[in-house]
């Protein structure tokens, strides 16, 4: 008998309902995005995204059951994110899956959403399994994680101070690019030189796997206010591609150095900035270098969805059972 999980994702600006079956097939991920909604502020506004997931949600969720062919009654557990993210947000998804959890009686389990991330990878590749190191990036964190198990996590290394989305988020908002950053400084990269400007890559101490990429945004900002004080010609291109690589020869550098001093043979990318093609491309290639092997998720599992909050969820109910009706959410929740 196969085990089936109906998972809530709404921690940012992604409504999504899904349904898994073992914690690695996907019957159906449904995924309603609000960027558009968003775009005209240039960023994530809280109040709206909370309105926008109430208004959402129970289309969202029978969409799910719809496309999987299922009735609630069909389903034996409700996952849902309990966090990091916009505590209204999450509030939707959690205040759902508590009414879903008492109404058909059915057990109830929170998700961290990093974890959900990281579990994306299950979903993809069904040959995965932990002992692995992650490189965890998306708009509000940067981790490097040692996944002893499924649901065993040692943070080795975390930003100091902005996400690696964050940072090309805020760079493609000073270029006047829009949001989200992310797939427009890829875009804008494409046809710029990646060493026309030399920005910095800050590694911290030498042997520390800690991220720091306010000092890089800066540094950026800066370049912008000189060339324009100068009257001199920006070139979009040149800057989002020179700024891009600067962030992936970090990323790639520590996410290496960490699997080899850490024994691992694996890497698996999770988190909306492991969509960036060239991060890809870089990390394959210094991985294979090194005899090790790359995972990552298809795009539509890197940005948000609830499918990886299922698989999740399935692992942690395994191993931990199901949580009280009295649930909370969690904004600032951490991975360990
Ligand atoms: O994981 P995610 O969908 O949401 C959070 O949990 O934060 O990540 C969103 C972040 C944003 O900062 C976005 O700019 C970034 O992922 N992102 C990218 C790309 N696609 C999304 N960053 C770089 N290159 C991309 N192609
Ligand atoms: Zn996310």
């Amino acid at each position: 008998m196969s085990f089936k999980v109906l998972a809530i994702e709404s921690s940012c600006d992604e409504t999504s309902v899904s349904i898994v079956e073992d914690g690695r097939k996907i019957l159906s991920n449904v995924i309603l995005s609000q960027i558009k909604t968003h775009q005209k502020y240039g960023g994530v506004v809280p109040e709206i995204a909370s309105r926008e997931h109430l208004e959402a949600i129970n289309y969202v969720i029978k969409q799910a059951l719809d496309e999987a062919d299922l009735s609630l009654k069909d389903v034996d557990l409700i996952g849902v994110t309990k966090g990091p993210g916009l505590i209204g947000a999450l509030l939707v998804g959690i205040s759902s899956a508590k009414a879903m959890a008492l109404a058909a009686k059915k057990p109830l389990i929170g998700v961290n959403h990093m974890e959900g991330h990281i579990c994306a990878n299950y979903l993809s590749d069904p040959d995965l399994e932990p002992p692995f190191i992650s490189l965890v990036v998306s708009g509000g964190h940067t981790y490097l994680v040692d996944v002893k198990d499924y649901t065993t996590y040692e943070v080795l290394g975390q930003t100091r101070d902005d996400a690696a989305g964050e940072s090309f988020d805020k760079v493609a908002r000073a270029l006047g690019l829009g949001y989200p950053g992310g797939p427009k400084i890829q875009k804008a990269a494409e046809s710029g030189d990646p060493k026309a400007i030399d920005f910095p890559r800050v590694m911290l101490d030498k042997d520390s796997f800690d991220f720091s990429f306010s000092g890089l945004k800066t540094a950026v900002l800066n370049y912008l206010n000189t060339e324009k004080m100068a009257k001199r010609e920006i070139v979009t291109e040149d800057v989002a591609a020179s700024f891009q690589q600067a962030v992936l020869d970090v990323l790639v550098a520590k996410t290496i150095k960490v699997a080899l001093d850490n024994k691992r043979d694996k890497i698996v990318l999770s988190g909306g900035v492991g969509a960036n093609k060239p991060l890809r491309d870089l990390l394959a290639e210094e991985a294979e270098k090194v005899g090790i092997k790359l995972y990552y998720p298809p795009l539509i599992l890197c940005t948000d969805n609830a499918a990886m909050i299922g698989s999740a969820a399935y692992y942690n109910y395994m191993k931990y059972g199901a949580d009280e009706l009295d649930l909370k959410v969690y904004p600032n929740l951490g991975l360990e």
